[in-house]
């Protein structure tokens, strides 16, 4: 890999900015390959150089995964004149680093959004025909049936076009305001909205607790977000 600058490697792993990678370095806290480097504008390749902070050493990776606790009000977008976006949730030094959402919430929905740079990776997740299923708590006016989960089960076939794939309707308390779990394989535009306004049952609150194998982390809070886990990366690849 292209050589680069030390404090760039540094806050691309999101604790630090350059500013304090500088201070950092200064203080004679930070070593590449056993010596100790004081100017972070030396540039090294951070797949070899064995990099350490305060004697920790430092794990790099090429790409970027976070797991974003999305909250309402915010778009799943990289930039818009209309308002905020789930980047303007992260730090700066992570905003230059070409995040975008994996795939869409709708402004008001809430819950696990992925953000990565890993271009291949993630079309592959979203692509239709890997299936990956994405779970969501929802809460509806009006009670579910279920009638509503056997319509569900059949693959909806909408008013306006849409024909659903076969989607599981799990619901937790059925009463005038319902609760229950939605597993889609697919993600149409606001489709859990489309489809349970077709039962006429609309969404009052939605939340996307599951993508694939990897649930929403409970540790995070609203607008809290975390890098996965080695593990967590390698989950994912093995989906596609
Ligand atoms: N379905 C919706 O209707 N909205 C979302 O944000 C996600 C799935």
């Amino acid at each position: 890999m292209a050589k680069e600058r030390l404090d760039k490697i540094l806050a691309s792993t999101g604790k630090w900015s350059r500013r304090e990678a500088k201070e950092l370095a200064r203080r004679g806290l930070v070593s590449v390959d056993g010596a100790a480097i004081r100017s972070v504008e030396e540039k090294f390749d951070p797949e070899t150089a064995e990099i350490s902070v305060n004697g920790q050493a430092l794990c790099y990776r090429r790409y970027t995964w976070i797991m974003l606790n999305k909250p309402a009000g915010y778009l799943s977008a990289t930039e818009d004149g209309r308002g905020a976006t789930v980047l303007d949730l992260l730090p700066r030094e992570l905003q230059r680093q070409a995040l975008f959402p994996v795939g869409r919430l709708d402004k008001d929905t809430e819950g696990l959004l992925l953000l990565t740079n890993e271009g291949g990776l993630a079309h592959a997740l979203l692509s239709p025909k890997r299936h990956v299923d994405k779970v969501y708590y929802v809460r509806t006016a009006g009670r579910l049936t279920e009638e509503d989960c056997r319509a569900f089960a059949a693959g909806m076939s909408l008013e306006d076009g849409l024909q659903c794939l076969p989607a599981r309707l799990e619901i937790l308390t059925a009463e005038e305001v319902s609760e229950a779990h939605v597993t889609l394989r697919e993600g149409k535009f606001h489709q859990v909205k489309r489809m349970l306004a077709a039962r006429e049952k609309p969404v009052l609150y939605l939340e996307r607790i599951r993508m694939g194998g990897l649930p929403l982390d409970p540790e995070l809070s609203r607008g809290a977000f975390r890098f996965l886990t080695e593990e967590e990366i390698e989950e994912l690849r093995a989906l596609v």
